[in-house]
Order: C-alpha cells, then sequence, then structure tokens
C-alpha cells in the first residue's frame, strides 16, 4: 500500500489442504515455504525497493497460532534487516479499515463472514466493538464441513453457491439465532439428515444459504437499527457470496441504508488489508516493539484501541 491508500500489490498464495480441513501445522509450512518468494514478487509487482519501504505490518491476531508465528517471524526478519518499525495489525480490524478505504463507506456496521469468523462489528466510543457473533462455528466453516462431508472439495462454499441456483424447494433447518448471537454447528447435523431421507442436494444448498444468511442479515439489521448506522459492509470469504450480496442489499435498500462489499481481493485475507491497518496505526503514533509483537491467536477486535479514527 502507499500513502494514498492505492493496492501496490496484493499477492495471495493460499494453503490448499488435499482433503479434510486445514490443519494448522501444514498451513503454517506452507506459509514458511511461499513467504521469501511472496515478498519478493509483492515488491517487484509494487515496483518497490526495500530501502522505499517505510513500516512492516503484520497480523498480530486473531487465526491460527503456527501461521501467525510464521508470518510474525517473517515480519520481525523484514524488520529487523531494514531497519524499519513494525505494527502488528488485529485481523478483524484490518477488514473494516480495507473495506472503508476502498468502498468509500464511512462509518459501517460489518458482517465479517469467514471460515474463522463470524461476526457483527462497529465502531463506538473508541473501539471496533462485536455486537454479535457465531457461538460455536464460523459461517464458513459450516459450509466447508458440510461440504466436504458430501465429497465437495474445499474451499466448498462457491460449490455450494453453484448449486443452490438450481434449488427449488426451501428446507426446514435450524434456524439458531440467539439474542444477537447465530450459532450453525447444528445445521450441519440436519442438512446430513434430510439427505439421507433423499433430499435433492441443490434443494438442500439453496435452504443452508437462505437459513444461514437470513439469520446473518438479520444480526446485522438488529445491529444497524441499534447503532442508527447507515452503512453496511460485508468482509469475509462468505461476503463474496452473490446471494449473501443481495440479501444485504434488499435488507439496506428497505431501510433506507447502503450495502458495500470490497472486490474479491481485498474481501477475502489478503496481505494489502494488514499493511493499510499498519499504515493508518503507524501514522496515529502506533510502534509494536520486537518484545511486544508476539502473536495472540484469540485477540479480540474490541481489544484494540482505535487511535487512527
Ligand atoms: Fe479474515
Amino acid at each position: 500500500m502507499d500513502q494514498d491508500g492505492r493496492v501496490l500489490s496484493n499477492l495471495i498464495d493460499m494453503h490448499r489442504p488435499p482433503a479434510g480441513g486445514i490443519h494448522p501445522r501444514e498451513a503454517a509450512n506452507h506459509h514458511a515455504e511461499v513467504a521469501p518468494g511472496l515478498i519478493h514478487a509483492a515488491l517487484e509487482k509494487a515496483g518497490v525497493r526495500p530501502s522505499e519501504l517505510d513500516l512492516v505490518s503484520f497480523s498480530q491476531g486473531p487465526g491460527l497460532g503456527p501461521c501467525l508465528r510464521t508470518a510474525a517471524t517473517a515480519a520481525r526478519a523484514l524488520a529487523l534487516k531494514f531497519e524499519l518499525p513494525l505494527v502488528g495489525v488485529n485481523h478483524c480490524v484490518a477488514h473494516i479499515e480495507i473495506g472503508r478505504a476502498v468502498c468509500g463507506c464511512e462509518d459501517p456496521v460489518m458482517l465479517y463472514a469467514s471460515g474463522g469468523n463470524t461476526q457483527v462489528v462497529s465502531y463506538l466510543e473508541g473501539r471496533y466493538r462485536v455486537f454479535g457473533e457465531t457461538l460455536d462455528i464460523g459461517v464458513g466453516n459450516m459450509l466447508d464441513k458440510f461440504g466436504l462431508s458430501v465429497g465437495m472439495s474445499f474451499p466448498c462454499g462457491p460449490e455450494i453457491e453453484r448449486r443452490a441456483s438450481g434449488g427449488e424447494r426451501l428446507l426446514e433447518l435450524p434456524y439458531s439465532v440467539k439474542g444477537m448471537d447465530v450459532a450453525f454447528s447444528g445445521m450441519i447435523t440436519a442438512a446430513q439428515r434430510l439427505l439421507e431421507k433423499g433430499a435433492k442436494m441443490e434443494d438442500l444448498c439453496f435452504s443452508i444459504q437462505e437459513t444461514a444468511f437470513a439469520m446473518l442479515i438479520e444480526v446485522a439489521e438488529r445491529a444497524m437499527a441499534h447503532l442508527e448506522k447507515q452503512e453496511l459492509l460485508l468482509a469475509g470469504g462468505v461476503a463474496c457470496n452473490r446471494r449473501l450480496q443481495e440479501m444485504a442489499e434488499i435488507m439496506t435498500r428497505e431501510r433506507g441504508a447502503r450495502s458495500f462489499a470490497p472486490p474479491r481481493e481485498l474481501c477475502i485475507d489478503n496481505g494489502a488489508m494488514i499493511a493499510w491497518t499498519g499504515l493508518l496505526m503507524f501514522r496515529a503514533g502506533n510502534r509494536t516493539p520486537l518484545e511486544k509483537s508476539a502473536v495472540d491467536q484469540r485477540q479480540r477486535t474490541d481489544q484494540v484501541e482505535v487511535t487512527w479514527r
């Protein structure tokens, strides 16, 4: 990222497990293998020499411990070698900041829907606060667990979205909204039972999407109403789903509000969002000294004091 919020390069080399879910150690090994080449390629694509860098940002959490540690080690090495300041960034906060930067929304309620995370987050009194979240697994994780159990390949969201477009019947699945929170694990078992009873895969995928996304939109809408906010920002891999985007558009239109989603490469996990948030934090005087650069795999969104807004 440059000072004006332009993305100079945003290369992605995602770990794709051959079968089953992500194994943290294997994913970390993948990160370690691709990091040096990716850093070189990113500098080349950006047309920037190491001497032109101003700071090194890295994701300090939340996330998978081994993966965070691998990237943090690479960040520390770069900072030491080129004598650059280091800034540790909260992963969830970074999704909001890149969304604000590229979508032009100012004070949104963010619906962050990915494999590992499902949260409704917004700014209030100096922090990004979590107003609702999943009580068990992320919505993307639910899609993957169901998809893998019926032979789809990881990540399963896109295939579920494709199959859902051929669905005609809305089958009954658990709609678990508890206050401002949601839960998804019961949906997998229920969907598998329906499949055993002969339900069509297209109808199942359609019903999973309709039910799970309606839960998310309900909670996001309530957050908007309580906070009197006029913008909804989608983030995370699941936010690339066209049906979720459409439901977000309908809900916000009915409220006289607006819905935003960054382009795919800035909506899924990406380096540009970490770089940009690090830059905002750096300008506000934030630094992460080496002795405070340990990762925190459970770092919460509201742990971060927002000093740059
Ligand atoms: Fe993410």
